[in-house]
């Protein structure tokens, strides 16, 4: 389930297990997962016992790198200052394993560990694997998993083996295609969890909480009343010493195939029949196959694509360290979809997603159809606009809806107005790092938060003609300033059709 019904209630812990952390010394684990099980650790969320085995390359010992977590919770967890007691306490259940990933005796000798701490804590059996490295390694690790024993139920995995996969999933159908199939040698579908971050967001979640318990906004939802979707991905920082990843993928790749994409299918889906994780993604799966399929012949037509130059001040990406000379990757897409079925007949979504903007901010605004043209909107001096509903994904996480209100005046005076609500404000607490919310599911078994199988190869299928289409054009990307909302062509895309981007 998006929200499991219970949750009001205190969480359940997750059995007893070990988590085998790929990649421990890198930059995700740095900032993201040690931050992340450390806060669950504080709020007595983590199972117990709880063994973390950090699996890297760098020759190190058990205190080396447990001080260096302590680090990286330091700087990067939000919980304030360290309770030295929570923190002796993971500590001392967290152990290094130096190897490399490619060397089949790293995972013998892993296998030999793990089952030296099930037996002296008494684990049963229960391991999750969490792929943090450079995804080129994946398939690698799956199969010395695999061929070392480290996935089957028998001694040390008697209990359940689980795996948690980072993005990017694959570059391409063909390679995502590989990916699954590779992993069903080795894991059951409903033991593999495929990271997409943007599905642990409160606010991502929350857009299906907003649609199926109000019966305010699900009567609008459809083309009677809907006159456009607009979904945001912006950034404004660059590279940030990442330009050889971002190179061999692109923004298509990076951000609109998976969270884009994701947050798409949660605003166009139909009502799940329960929030059982396999009913949610069914219904996902059905909209990325009711997306009109795109054309090579037509995509200059649907679709811009666009690098970031210098302003004068910050390097364009060509010049940025890591990215090749001539290099044809895009920072910048915009996308128009139509999603073929009885409920969007003829509604665009217009998705784009650019690094270097001038704003962070990622949001979903729905513009519905003006109100009838005749009373206020028929008087010039009206400033009637059409009603808009926006989900702030992040930052600032809330939902605002504006509408037309009279102006407190003697006369008669119509402006646009703003209601918003705001998480933190509601709330009153901070909203958890979505890693938190997503190892806490894989542990305890509930993929609704994941992407399946099918989700993934569809969403690559309906871009690989885009992607295959740019690669071999000989036009090259646009360009648009760093601090600018992308290219006038990206304008342009919504010009034709009578509409605007909202900036922020
Ligand atoms: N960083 C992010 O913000 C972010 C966000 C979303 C998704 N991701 C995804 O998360 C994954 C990891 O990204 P990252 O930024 O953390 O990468 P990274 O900083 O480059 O870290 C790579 C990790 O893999 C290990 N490694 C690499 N080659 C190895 C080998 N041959 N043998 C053993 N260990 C090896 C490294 O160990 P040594 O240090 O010992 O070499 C290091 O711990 C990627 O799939 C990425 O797409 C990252």
């Amino acid at each position: 389930m998006i929200v499991a019904p219970c949750e009001s209630v205190p969480q359940q812990k997750p059995q007893p297990c070990i988590m085998t952390l790929f990649g421990a010394t890198g930059d995700l684990t740095r900032r993201k997962l040690i931050p992340a099980l450390f806060s669950l650790h504080t709020q007595d969320l983590l199972p117990e016992p709880f063994i973390i085995v950090a699996y890297a390359r760098k020759q190190k010992d058990n205190d080396i790198f447990r001080t260096e977590m302590l680090e990286a919770i330091n700087e990067f967890a939000d919980i304030g200052a360290v309770p030295m007691d929570k923190w002796r306490s993971f500590a001392s259940n967290t152990y290094y394993h130096q190897a490399e990933l490619g060397d089949a005796d790293g995972y013998h000798s892993l296998r030999t560990l793990l089952a030296e701490l099930n037996k002296r804590y008494g684990v049963c059996g229960n391991h999750l694997y969490y792929l943090a490295t450079p995804p080129d390694y994946f398939s690698t690790i799956i199969k010395n998993l695999r061929d070392s024993g480290l996935t089957h139920a028998e001694p040390p995995n008697s209990g359940w083996n689980r795996i948690m996969i980072e993005k990017p999933f694959g570059r391409d159908l063909g390679s995502a295609h590989e990916l699954n199939e590779l992993l069903k040698t080795a894991f059951q579908e409903n033991d593999i969890f495929r990271v997409d971050h943007y599905l642990g967001k409160e606010t991502v979640q929350n857009i299906l909480v907003m649609r199926f318990a109000n019966h305010l906004f699900e009567l609008l939802w459809n083309h009677l009343y809907i006159d456009h979707i607009q979904i945001t991905v912006a950034e404004t920082l660059g590279m940030e010493g990442r330009g050889a990843y971002f190179d061999k993928a692109g923004i298509c790749r990076d951000i609109i195939q998976n969270h884009a994409l994701q947050i798409l299918t949660l605003i166009a889906m139909e009502p799940p029949i329960s929030l059982n994780p396999n009913h949610i993604r069914d219904e996902k799966v059905k909209v990325l196959r009711s997306i009109r399929p795109f054309r090579k012949d037509e995509l200059s037509e649907n679709t811009v694509r666009a690098q970031y130059v210098s302003d004068g001040t910050n390097p364009g990406y060509s010049q940025e360290p890591g990215v090749h000379a001539g290099s044809q990757s895009e920072t910048y897409a915009s996308l128009r979809f139509y999603v073929d079925n009885w409920r969007w007949s003829g509604v665009p979504f217009y998705v784009r997603a650019g690094k270097r903007l001038p704003s962070r901010v990622t949001e979903v605004s729905i513009q519905l159809k003006a109100a009838p043209d005749v009373l206020f909107a028929r008087m010039d001096c009206m400033n009637i606009h059409p009603n808009r509903i926006v989900f702030r994904i992040q930052p600032n996480e809330g939902v605002e809806i504006y509408v037309s209100a009279k102006e407190p005046e003697m006369g008669m005076s119509v402006k646009p107005v703003r209601m918003r609500f705001d998480y933190s404000e509601e709330f009153g607490r901070a909203i958890p790092d979505a890693y938190e919310r997503l190892i806490l599911n894989a542990m305890q078994g509930d993929t609704s938060l994941f992407a399946r199988d099918d989700e993934v190869e569809e969403a690559w299928k309906l871009l690989q003609p885009v992607l295959e289409g740019w690669s071999e054009s000989n036009t090259p990307p646009c360009n648009y300033r760093i601090g600018e909302w992308g290219p006038a062509n990206s304008d342009a895309l919504l010009a034709k059709d009578g509409r605007r981007w909202w900036n922020r």
